[in-house]
């Protein structure tokens, strides 16, 4: 709107909230006339889109426009149809909130193009899933099929649409299109019987004449050469004349007079029709059977009928059909036919609406449908010299649409003011409600009244309707008869016409006909024969059609209430169906009928502009020397600071919380004019580069922060689908949610991994990782372990790897174990003095441990105190001054020791060795300590044995000796009458050690 505002002296103004004289309905069509000159044929109301027809192809419709303005501000270009499209689907995708967006207008105003519009601009632009291009043609080719059976040629429009549509597009999470649903509203029945003059039965009659293959009308027992023969093609006036001789009725039909029966764009539409048909599903059988439907209409309306001797009335035809003789005059029997015609093309209408349902219904879970885009095409406000049922119902319908928008606009404004922070100022505006109620109300209004008349005994009519709805709406202020006005009024209302004063203007109603539209009936004997015919076939009576209308708007109204609504409202500017011609008597009459003033004045009842703080700041702020070229505060201040600086008095304007207000046009457009003076001065083309780089660095944020809001959004519902199947198997839907639990699981562990092995804390781990999580945990403490051993003083490595020795000899297997786990293992129990300095000198500096045992006699077992030396090369017993035994390593065997808690170490040396007594026999108070460091010095770690009763060692000259080993409850080591030795030891209690180094050792 900004690029509008300066441009607005050539193409008036693109929001008309800012025209000046915003109550002038002149100023508003002179307002649409100028820019329809200038082809701009939309313009906006606030957030409402008016339509003018240009009645010629604009190049206003590319791929190129459509990708202007995705992702842009509804206000930043020029109002199009795909901003408004643009700003439903991105509400859809970013506030999830869905959305209908509702054309009106009259007949050839172009509201089925506007929807077409829309629906071009989602299939082309949403994004694709794999298996939603085929829903995307299905959605665009049940427009073809539904006009071909729904639409026909009018006086007004070449292509009308005679029935209502509304349309739901169903998005994905996504934003892709992947399924749609129709309802269909009151389809324009009578025109399958007869059709006013210079118009056409609906097309599907004429495309199958013209371009239906020759077999196939050979078997509907159709002829293409001859269309004029079928009545129903060429009833322009329904008028009977029955010959007086034959009794058979003649249709009064002036062929010369008639519309063309079929045309040359018939033959490229059936083309059309058919592939949509192929598209959409309909196998050939399918198609066939649909069109026998057409067929039989076209039959059924060339049926004669005839009286017979007894007065009975026959039907004939050329198909087999059955006779049929009933109790009716031929008037009666020829309104029968009719009513039978319609009853079977509206079921077949119906039908053919299930049937596109059906295959637009999405086949996916109910969880990947997101959110829904609903059109509705529906007839506006029709006044025409003589309005009958059908406009009451769709002048009905657009009260109730009128009351929906006053609702919604009114709540919206209302919720934007109080979300702004601003005070709410009540609006005045005319509530349609008393005229809906008029209508609709329960016993009480017209439809209810309509039904009781069609429904009691005795000579109902329309007159004695017309007398009832005198009778009891007699006073009301929307309700007039020419009985019950009086002066000027009176003459303008016919003797069997009522008035209703509408919101949009006055409508008068001729009441003949509506009982019998109302009742919608076919005599029973004519529907029994059509099911006896058609398998399957079920014709039921209508009945009451204005109740089941407005049941049916209840439902839509429901549906509507339901989502967020947008507006196109659509202009004929002239009925010659021509290019460029604007013809104000007409637009002026139905800017009335679509209560367009109406909807300016509520929407400009309060504020005529608004505008976020910092588009506001960004257009203006060159005019005020603390905003340029930047302010760096708040937002608001800025804001303030600017229109301070421009003199806004206090009236014309209100700051709300992220927006500014500003009541008057009259004070933008002098703040414009001061902006275009300022130009010049801080140079145009500078200025024009900024704004344009400002607005398209903001188009390309908005993009980005759209993108950023849609990717958390998807984020948020795989995790919530995740979550929900987070049970299953891993499948796509829960895939992320899976995943993202790892991620966030191995996070959690990273930042907070133990930082000693005493720390037992440890997250829980999902059910797919718990054993990964066990291998980690033990992986965390062994490299803790690492850690803290590469960390620690060579000496204590030592120390560890020695205890890591000890406990992979002795853990579990001695008693005595437990006890020597705190302890440390010192580097010597002899500290050299200890030694005697005789030994030592034939010894040298080759000693690496010492330490005070009991050597015990291999015969007698005598104790006797030593010393043993651990040295590079093999251990010493030293007794004081005498060495008195070397064993090299190299001739060690293997070392014992009991699995009790007692010190005896036994070592073994070969028994053939002649430098050796035999085997040596020694207790020791540290023998953990000792004999650990002797199996590392003497590498026989996996040569120590441990044994649980005795331990049998070698005596000189192949004899054999035996230590026992037994618990008692006091230590004893004595010599036995067999010769063993025995040990008793007092039992030991497992205490555990509390050292953490058995659990480090332990690992
Ligand atoms: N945006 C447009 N660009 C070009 N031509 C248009 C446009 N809108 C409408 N028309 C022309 O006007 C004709 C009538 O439009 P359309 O069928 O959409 O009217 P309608 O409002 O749906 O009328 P009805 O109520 O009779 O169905 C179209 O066939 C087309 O020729
Ligand atoms: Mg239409």
């Amino acid at each position: 709107m900004e690029s509008g505002l300066s441009a607005r002296d050539r193409v008036g103004v693109q929001d008309f909230l800012l025209l000046d004289n915003y109550t002038s309905e002149a100023a508003f069509i002179e307002n649409l006339r100028r820019r329809y000159k200038e082809n701009l044929i939309y313009t906006y109301i606030g957030s409402v889109l008016v339509s003018v027809n240009p009645y010629r192809e604009l190049e206003i419709y590319s791929k190129q426009h459509m990708e202007r303005y995705r992702g842009v501000n509804f206000y930043e270009i020029s109002p199009h149809i795909y901003a408004l499209a643009d700003n439903s689907y991105r509400a859809v995708r970013t506030e999830r909130k869905d959305q209908c967006i509702l054309i009106s207008g009259e007949s050839g105003a172009g509201k089925t193009e506007a929807s077409k519009k829309v629906l071009q601009y989602y299939t082309t632009m949403c994004p694709t899933r794999n298996n939603t291009q085929s829903i995307r043609e299905r959605l665009l080719q049940s427009t073809p099929v539904l006009e071909a059976f729904g639409n026909a040629k009018t006086l007004r429009n070449d292509n009308s649409s005679r029935f209502g549509k509304y349309m739901d597009v169903q998005f994905d999470y996504k934003g892709a299109p992947i399924g749609g649903h129709i309802l269909n509203y009151l389809l324009e029945k009578s025109r399958v019987v007869h059709q006013n003059h210079g118009e056409r039965n609906f097309h599907i009659f004429y495309q199958l004449l013209e371009s239906g293959d020759g077999a196939l009308l050979k078997r509907l027992g159709l002829d293409r050469t001859n269309p004029q023969q079928y009545h129903y093609l060429v009833k322009v006036r329904p008028s009977l004349c029955v010959c007086a001789k034959s009794n058979i009725v003649i249709y009064s039909c002036n062929i010369g007079n008639c519309p063309r029966v079929s045309s040359i764009s018939d033959k490229n539409s059936w083309k059309v029709v058919s592939k949509a048909f192929t598209v959409i599903g309909f196998n050939e059988e399918e198609v066939e059977e649909l069109l026998k439907v057409v067929a039989s209409v076209l039959h059924l309306g060339n049926t004669q009928f005839g009286e017979d001797e007894y007065g009975e009335t026959h039907l004939t035809t050329e198909m087999p059909i059955k006779y049929m003789i009933g109790p009716l005059s031929l008037e009666q029997a020829v309104s029968a036919r009719d009513a039978l015609a319609k009853a079977i093309y509206g079921r077949t209408f119906t039908w053919l609406v299930q049937k596109i349902n059906q295959s637009l219904a999405f086949q996916v879970s109910a969880l990947k449908c997101s959110s829904v885009i609903g059109l509705l095409d529906i007839y506006g406000f029709e006044v025409f010299q003589n309005n009958s049922f059908e406009q009451f119902c769709i002048n009905y319908c657009n009260e109730k649409l009128q009351q929906l928008f006053i609702e919604l606009t009114l709540k919206s404004e209302q919720e934007e003011y109080e979300a702004e922070g601003i005070g709410w100022e009540t609006v005045e505006y005319f509530n349609n409600k008393i005229i809906c109620d008029l209508v609709e109300e329960k016993f009480k209004g017209i439809i209810a009244i309509l039904d009781e008349e069609c429904l009691r005994p005795g000579d109902a009519c329309d007159l004695t309707f017309l007398e009832k709805l005198e009778d009891r709406l007699g006073g009301h202020a929307h309700f007039v008869t020419h009985k019950l006005a009086n002066g000027k009024i009176r003459k303008a209302v016919g003797r069997e016409e009522f008035r209703l004063l509408h919101y949009a203007g006055e409508v008068n109603y001729n009441i003949n006909g509506f009982l019998d539209k109302n009742n919608d009936l076919l005599y029973r004997n004519l529907k029994e024969v059509i099911m006896m015919m058609i398998e399957g076939f079920t014709l039921l009576s209508c009945g009451q059609a204005a109740t089941q209308f407005k049941l049916s708007l209840a439902k839509l109204m429901d549906i509507l209430m339901s989502k967020q609504p947008s507006y196109i409202r659509c202009i004929k500017p002239n009925d010659a169906k021509q290019p460029g011609r604007f013809e104000e008597v007409l637009v002026r009459h139905q800017v009335k009928y679509l209560g367009l003033m109406e909807n300016l004045r509520v929407r400009r009842a309060g504020f005529a502009y608004r505008r976020s703080f910092e588009a506001f700041l960004q257009r203006y702020k060159p005019l005020c020397p603390d905003t340029w070229p930047n302010w760096q505060g708040k937002l608001s201040d800025g804001v303030s600071t600017l229109v301070k600086h421009l003199d806004y008095k206090a009236e014309e304007y209100k700051l709300g919380r992220s927006k500014i207000f500003i009541r008057f046009p009259k004070t933008l457009f002098l703040t414009e004019d001061a902006l275009e003076l300022k130009k010049p001065t801080i140079g145009d083309a500078c200025l024009s580069a900024v704004i344009m780089i400002q607005s398209w660095w903001r188009g390309v944020k908005g993009r980005r922060r759209a993108k950023r809001r849609r990717q958390a959004a998807d984020t948020i519902r795989n995790l919530i689908k995740g979550f929900i199947l987070r049970n299953e198997p891993r499948c796509p839907d829960n895939e992320y949610f899976l995943d993202h639990v790892r991620f966030s699981f191995l996070m959690t562990i990273k930042r907070n991994l133990p930082k000693s092995v005493l720390d037992r804390t440890w997250p829980r781990p999902p059910p797919s990782l718990t054993e990964a999580s066990v291998h980690l945990h033990r992986l965390c403490i062994r490299n803790l372990v690492n850690d803290y051993c590469r960390k620690i003083q060579p000496e204590w490595r030592n120390q560890l790897e020695q205890k890591v020795v000890a406990s992979g000899i002795f853990r579990g297997q001695k008693d005595n174990y437990p006890q020597s786990v705190p302890r440390l293992f010192v580097g010597t129990r002899l500290e050299n003095e200890e030694i005697n300095l005789k030994v030592r000198q034939t010894l040298g500096t080759d000693n690496k441990y010492g330490v005070v045992v009991t050597k015990y006699d291999r015969h007698g077992f005598r104790a006797r105190p030593r010393q043993l030396l651990l040295m590079g090369s093999g251990v010493i017993l030293v007794q004081e001054s005498k060495i008195k035994q070397r064993i090299d390593y190299s001739s060690l065997l293997g070392i014992s020791v009991s699995s009790l808690s007692d010190g005896f170490f036994i070592l073994h040396v070969p028994p053939a060795d002649s430098k050796q007594k035999g085997d040596l026999v020694l207790q020791c108070d540290h023998v953990i300590e000792a004999v650990t460091k002797l199996a590392v010095m003497a590498d026989k770690i996996h040569s120590v044995n441990i044994s649980q009763d005795s331990i049998k060692f070698a005596i000189a000259r192949g004899k054999e000796g035996v230590i026992d080993f037994t618990y008692g409850a006091e230590l004893r080591v004595v010599k036995t009458k067999n010769g063993h030795l025995a040990v008793v030891r007092i039992i030991q209690s497992h205490t555990k050690p509390i050292n953490h180094l058995d659990k480090i050792l332990s690992l």
